[in-house]
C-alpha cells in the first residue's frame, strides 16, 4: 500500500472488535478474520508495517481463553491465506503470509457488561443517534453512575493501560489510532502515561450538537469530552459531526475554539477535529462479486423473486438496531402497496437483518417489533403465494453482495447513521441500475445524496412516495445515477480514507 511510506512510527491500534476472532470446533481452535470496512482498512495497514500491534476486546469465549494463555503479551496472527496463530506456544511458528500482532484484553465480566451493555450501547449509542429525544431520556441514579465508574471508566483504563504498555515497549513513541465510542476516556490516560505519543481518535458514529449531549449528567459528559481531547486529532465522517464536536468543547467545557479551522485549544495544545468519510474497498468487492458462491446466490435470488419477469426487488441489509429504523421502513412499504395495489405481487422486499446486541433490552424488543410489522404486512398483501416481505435473520456477506448486485432499490432509512457502507457497497456492485433510497440523516447522503432518492426517516408518506419514484424511474436515468454514484465511491475508497488521515497526522505531528 502506497500510504505506508508516510508512517515512520510504530503503530498501536485500539478497537472493541479486533481484526480476528477465535472459536472452537471439532478440529480445535479456529481463527476468523473480522468483517467490515473498518477492520479490513486498518488490517491492510497493520499487515504492511514492520511494527504494529492491534489492541482489542474478546468477542468470544475462545478469544478470552487465548488472551489468558497469552498472559498480557501480543500474539502474532497470520491473516492470509489461511488465518492462524503463529506462535510456538500454540504449536505453529511458520509465517508464509501477511500477519498482525494482536493483544486481546479481557476485563472483569461484570465491568464489561456495564461498559458494553449499559454505557456504550445503549446510552452513548442512543444519545449520538438521537434515539432518546428528551422525554425518553434515561434517568441517572446511583446505579448508572456506578456502571459508569466501575464499567465504562474502569474498562477504558484497562485498555488504556494495555495501549500504554505497547507504546512503552516501543520506546514511548508511537502513532496511536483509537476507534469509536467505546473508548472516549482512553486518549487522556495514554497521553498522561506516554507524553510523546501521537494520538488520533476516530468516531465512527454521528456526533450531535451540545444540546443533545445535555441529556447526560454534566460531570460525565465533561469527562467524556475531556478524555477525547487527550487526542491530537479527533476524526469524524462528516464536517457536520466535526463542527458539532468543536461546538461541544466550547459550550460544554468553555474551551477556546476556532469554528472555521475546527480547532480547540486545550492548555498549550491544539486539538484538531477533522473529517474523513469512510468507504469500501472496490477491488475486494469486485472479487467477491465474481466468486462462485455469489454467482450461485445471484441465480437463486433472481429465480425466487422472479427478476427475469417484470418483477422488482427492494432490499435492506442492516443490524437489528433501532437507529436503522426498520419498522418505519416496512410501514412505508405497506403504505406503498396500499396506495399502489398494482404493485402487490410485483415488488418484493428482501430484508437481510443481523440480530445485534440482543443482551440490551431495547435491541431485543426491537426484533419483536420488526417481526410483528412483517407478519402483519405479509398477512395482508400475499398474492398468488408470493409474500411481499422476505425477512431473513442472517449475517451472510456473499448472500448480501449477491442481493446488492441485483436489487432495484436499496433502502437506507436510518434515523441517524455515521456513514452507512451498505449504500457504498451497492453503488459499486449493483448491475441492474439499482436506485439508492437514502435517509437525509445518514452520513452517506452527503456524498451520494445527489444520485439517490432522499428519504425522511420519520415521514412514512414521503418514504412511500420516494419508493414509488424509485420503482418507476426510467431505466436509463437509474443507470446514469448509479454510474455516477459508483464513480464517486471508487474515487474515494477506503485506502483514501486512511491515507488522508495519515497525511494529516504527519503534518500535525511532524513524523
Ligand atoms: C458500529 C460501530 C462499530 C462496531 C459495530 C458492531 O458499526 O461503529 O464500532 O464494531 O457497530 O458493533 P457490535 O458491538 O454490535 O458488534
Amino acid at each position: 500500500m502506497a500510504h505506508t511510506d508516510v508512517l515512520d512510527l510504530p503503530l498501536v491500534l485500539l478497537s472493541n472488535r479486533g481484526p480476528v476472532s477465535f472459536d472452537r470446533d471439532a478440529t480445535g481452535r479456529t481463527v476468523n478474520r473480522g468483517a467490515g470496512g473498518l477492520v479490513s482498512a486498518l488490517a491492510g495497514l497493520a499487515e504492511h508495517l514492520d511494527d504494529a500491534v492491534w489492541v482489542c476486546g474478546a468477542a468470544t469465549a475462545e478469544d478470552a481463553a487465548v488472551a489468558e494463555e497469552a498472559a498480557g503479551q501480543a500474539l502474532l496472527v497470520q491473516t492470509h491465506p489461511m488465518p492462524h496463530l503463529v506462535d510456538p506456544r500454540f504449536g505453529d511458528a511458520v509465517v508464509d503470509g501477511p500477519s498482525i500482532k494482536v493483544r486481546v484484553v479481557v476485563t472483569d465480566p461484570v465491568a464489561y457488561a456495564d461498559f458494553y451493555s449499559v454505557w456504550s450501547n445503549p446510552i452513548l449509542w442512543f444519545v449520538q443517534h438521537g434515539l432518546y429525544g428528551r422525554s425518553m431520556a434515561p434517568s441517572f441514579t446511583r446505579a448508572e453512575r456506578e456502571a459508569f465508574e466501575n464499567g465504562y471508566a474502569a474498562v477504558n483504563r484497562a485498555y488504556a493501560d494495555a495501549v500504554a504498555d505497547e507504546v512503552r515497549g516501543r520506546g514511548g513513541k508511537a502513532l496511536v489510532l483509537l476507534q469509536d465510542y467505546h473508548f472516549y476516556l482512553v486518549a487522556e490516560h495514554v497521553r498522561r502515561q506516554c507524553p510523546d505519543v501521537v494520538l488520533s481518535h476516530f468516531v465512527h458514529i454521528p456526533w450531535p450538537g451540545p444540546d443533545e449531549w445535555r441529556v447526560l449528567p454534566a460531570d460525565i459528559r465533561e469527562r467524556l469530552l475531556t478524555g477525547l481531547l487527550g487526542s491530537d486529532v479527533v476524526g469524524f465522517h462528516t464536517r457536520r459531526y466535526a463542527r458539532n464536536f468543536v461546538l461541544c468543547a466550547s459550550e460544554l467545557l468553555g474551551l477556546p475554539i476556532d469554528l472555521d479551522a475546527l480547532t480547540i485549544t486545550v492548555g498549550d495544545r491544539t486539538v484538531r477535529a477533522r473529517y474523513y468519510p469512510i468507504s469500501v474497498d472496490p477491488a475486494a468487492l469486485d472479487a467477491t462479486l465474481a466468486s462462485e458462491q455469489v454467482t450461485a446466490h445471484v441465480s437463486m435470488l433472481r429465480y425466487i423473486f422472479g427478476l427475469d419477469d417484470d418483477r422488482q426487488l427492494m432490499l435492506r441489509v442492516d443490524r437489528t438496531d433501532p437507529s436503522k429504523n426498520v419498522v418505519r421502513g416496512f410501514q412505508a412499504f405497506g403504505v406503498l402497496l396500499e396506495q399502489h395495489p398494482e404493485l402487490v405481487g410485483k415488488v418484493s422486499f428482501l430484508a437481510l437483518l443481523q440480530p445485534s446486541r440482543t443482551d440490551v433490552p431495547e435491541y431485543a424488543d426491537y426484533i419483536a417489533l420488526i417481526g410483528a410489522v412483517v407478519a402483519d404486512l405479509n398477512a395482508k398483501y400475499t398474492k398468488d403465494g408470493r409474500q411481499p416481505i422476505d425477512l431473513r435473520m442472517v449475517e451472510d456477506f456473499p448472500l448480501a453482495v449477491a442481493a446488492f448486485s441485483i436489487c432495484d432499490v436499496l433502502v437506507v432509512n436510518a434515523i441517524a447513521d455515521g456513514m452507512n457502507l451498505v449504500a457504498k457497497e451497492v453503488a459499486v456492485v449493483n448491475r441492474r441500475g439499482g436506485v439508492l433510497a437514502l435517509s437525509e440523516t445518514a452520513g452517506a447522503h452527503e456524498e451520494l445524496g445527489e444520485f439517490a432518492v432522499t428519504l425522511h426517516p420519520f415521514d412514512i408518506q414521503q418514504m412511500a412516495d420516494a419508493f414509488y419514484a424509485a420503482l418507476t424511474m426510467p431505466l436509463e436515468e437509474r443507470h446514469r445515477r448509479l454510474a455516477a454514484a459508483a464513480q464517486q465511491v471508487r474515487a474515494n475508497d477506503v485506502a483514501r480514507w486512511l491515507a488522508d488521515q495519515l497525511a494529516d497526522l504527519r503534518r500535525v505531528a511532524g513524523f
